[in-house]
């Protein structure tokens, strides 16, 4: 996945907010950026369905396999191999190998919008700020798996956005 070097400083920054909140409040139901969202684990090598709103307020999909190597963008210099990992390509700075939908949403969207600027990014920063929480919690939720070694091969198709 493309968050790159300042997402590692993004997770960094993000980790000590996170647990300051749900730890100052221990009466509170739930910290609610967590209730709002979820992890949903995907298996590589499955197709899954990458979903974002662009900025033209369109709905974009894109039908893709978990795992699948597109190489490097060489618009915003992303490496899209391990598509679906949250953590860029296959080997960016993660807490582990965790495969979950909202980073394989994000990865497809930032890949095909030619993304920058993480939550910035006019048509995938929504999709990044969803898969925060599938960064940091992706592995306790059970999305671990071992990074497959695909050859790089360039999408034959292109989002739907409508
Ligand atoms: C991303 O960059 C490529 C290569 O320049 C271009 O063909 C494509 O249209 C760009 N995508 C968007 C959504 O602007």
């Amino acid at each position: 996945m493309m968050f790159g070097l300042h997402a590692a400083a993004n997770l960094l920054g993000f980790l000590p907010h996170l647990y300051a909140t749900v730890l100052a409040e221990p009466g509170q139901k739930q910290f609610p950026e967590i209730s709002k969202r979820s992890v949903v684990c995907l298996k590589v090598g499955n197709t899954a369905v990458a979903t974002w709103t662009n900025s033209a307020g369109q709905t974009c999909s894109f039908t893709g396999l978990v795992g699948s190597n597109y190489g490097i963008n060489t618009v915003n210099e992303g490496d899209y191999s391990c598509n679906g990992r949250c953590g860029a390509g296959c080997s960016g700075a993660a807490v582990g190998n965790a495969y979950t939908q909202d980073c394989f949403s994000h990865d497809i969207c930032s890949y095909f919008e030619n993304a920058s600027g993480a939550s910035q990014d006019p048509n995938c920063g929504a999709a990044y700020d969803a898969a925060i929480d599938d960064t940091l919690f992706g592995v306790t939720s059970g999305c671990s798996q071992e990074n497959p070694t695909e050859q790089i091969k360039k999408p034959a198709t292109s989002p739907i956005c409508q």
